[in-house]
């Protein structure tokens, strides 16, 4: 089977077979938990079998969604935060072209993205995009009363009434967010948006395989019953297989969790390609808002090498021992650069002459993990044939199931984030919001 696999040759030196075996059962009952659903947040399981029940209805109306929409916008605007946005971006820029936004108007719009933040320079920059071109909006957030996403809906709704006049306008824009409440559930069914619903047992960080993240990249133009079969391929792994040899999410939890008890509490997601840096923003998030909690919890960070070999990489090399890798290796690229060859040779690289750009990045990612090794550093590797809509799904599937398996391991609630809410009390007590001021 084409899939994805989890590699620990350079993990020997720091974690040996003995140690893995007693962690094992610790695993198991933790994946356990998580089936039998009795586990804490067990309310917001519902992730575990969307790629078996998402239902073909939903499938097609985002495709004729797709269909009414794409020859009409050049551009679609997707208004989310969190998980109503992460998921969705960490697809499509893995599978878009780095320059996609200087390309020719192409058959689907090009994804641009706001409510992600408050910076009033990026939304006076992306109205005035917007002046100028073509386009619809999907506004998507569960609880439809998240700030950020509320005032870019305000703000993009306004300037579309005003390009296209109400009537139209309402036909340009898509609602996801929850089934019977909320501030955006009440807007759509007053304008008579067309709307999606976010199951009720599904989390924001767990949601990307729902409507939340597959309408903008099935709109970016991008297969998703592929990503669902992915999906649905990995889960049948996570599910069925109860040893660290058929069930790779059952072996990243148990070493996440061995090295975090060894005082290895940094966990660095590394590509050693551009295009997976958003999979890397939406691994964060999974992870840190799912484990950070009750002053426990590995810290996720992210690297994209070799760029960041000439900034991060002394750090990581030399710095303070309290970190692992887990490194996205991609096998195969989908084109291929020739390096021209030159007589004079002065820049000096004649030497590779007859290599591929990937057995060159290739060599610098062994010689980076060996590098590290010899630091100090354990490194796990996770091995993708080549980037496609169905790796992308198995991936997804993989981090989101291991992701439960290692939170239960480590004793927290890896479906709540009560610490989400801190800094918006304050920020609502400072600007005045009604009932949070002293
Ligand atoms: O994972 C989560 O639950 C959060 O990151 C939410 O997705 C984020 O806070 C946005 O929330 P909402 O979709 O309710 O606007």
């Amino acid at each position: 089977m084409n899939t994805i696999k989890l590699n620990t040759d350079y993990l020997q030196h720091f974690v040996d077979s003995k140690e893995l075996a007693g962690i094992y059962e610790e695993t198991l009952r933790a994946k356990q938990t998580l089936l039998a659903k009795t586990g804490k947040g067990n309310d917001f399981l519902g992730w575990i079998d969307l790629p078996e029940n998402l239902s073909p209805e939903i499938i097609s109306n985002i495709k004729a969604d797709v269909e009414r929409l794409r020859h009409r916008a050049r551009l679609f605007v997707v208004i989310g935060i969190g998980g109503s946005y992460l998921g969705a971006r960490a697809v499509i820029e893995a599978l878009q072209s780095e320059f996609a936004a200087m390309q020719p108007d192409g058959t689907y719009p090009y994804i641009v993205y706001a409510g992600h933040t408050l910076s009033e320079d990026y939304y006076s920059q992306l109205l005035q995009t917007l002046d100028s071109h073509d386009y619809a909006v999907a506004v998507i957030s569960k609880s439809g009363t998240t700030t950020e996403p509320a005032v870019a809906c305000r703000i993009i709704k306004a300037h579309l009434e005003k390009k296209y006049g109400a009537e139209e306008a309402a036909q340009r824009i898509i609602a996801i967010t929850d089934a019977h409440r909320g501030a955006l559930h009440d807007i759509a069914q007053q304008e008579g948006y067309r709307t999606y619903v976010i199951p009720d047992n599904v989390g924001g960080r767990f949601s990307v395989l729902t409507p939340v993240g597959l309408l903008p990249i099935a709109m970016a133009g991008y297969n998703i019953d592929q990503i669902l079969q992915g999906a649905r391929d990995m889960r049948k792994l996570c599910i069925d297989g109860d040893s660290f040899d058929n069930n790779p999410a059952l072996l990243y939890s148990a070493i996440r969790n061995l090295l975090y008890r060894k005082g290895y509490k940094v966990e660095i997601l590394e590509n050693f390609v551009p295009q997976l840096k958003y999979i890397s923003e939406w691994w964060k998030q999974l992870y840190g808002e799912s484990e950070g909690k009750e002053g426990k919890g590995i810290l996720p960070h992210s690297l994209s090498f070799t760029t960041d070999l000439h900034s991060m990489g002394q750090y990581v090399q030399e710095g303070e021992r309290l970190m692992f890798e887990t490194v996205l290796s991609v096998e195969h690229p989908h084109s291929q650069v020739e390096i021209p060859s030159d007589q004079k040779n002065l820049d000096g690289i004649n030497y590779l002459l007859g290599k591929s750009l990937t057995e060159i990045n290739r060599n610098a990612e062994l010689g980076t993990i060996l590098a590290h090794n010899d630091g100090g550093v354990p490194v796990l590797r996770i091995l993708l044939p080549t980037i496609d809509e169905y790796l992308l799904g198995q991936l997804i599937y993989f981090f989101e199931f291991a992701c439960g398996i290692s939170g239960y391991t480590l004793g927290v609630n890896p479906f709540d984030q009560p610490g989400v809410e801190a800094y918006k009390k304050n920020m609502f007590r400072l600007l005045g919001k009604p009932g949070y001021t002293n």
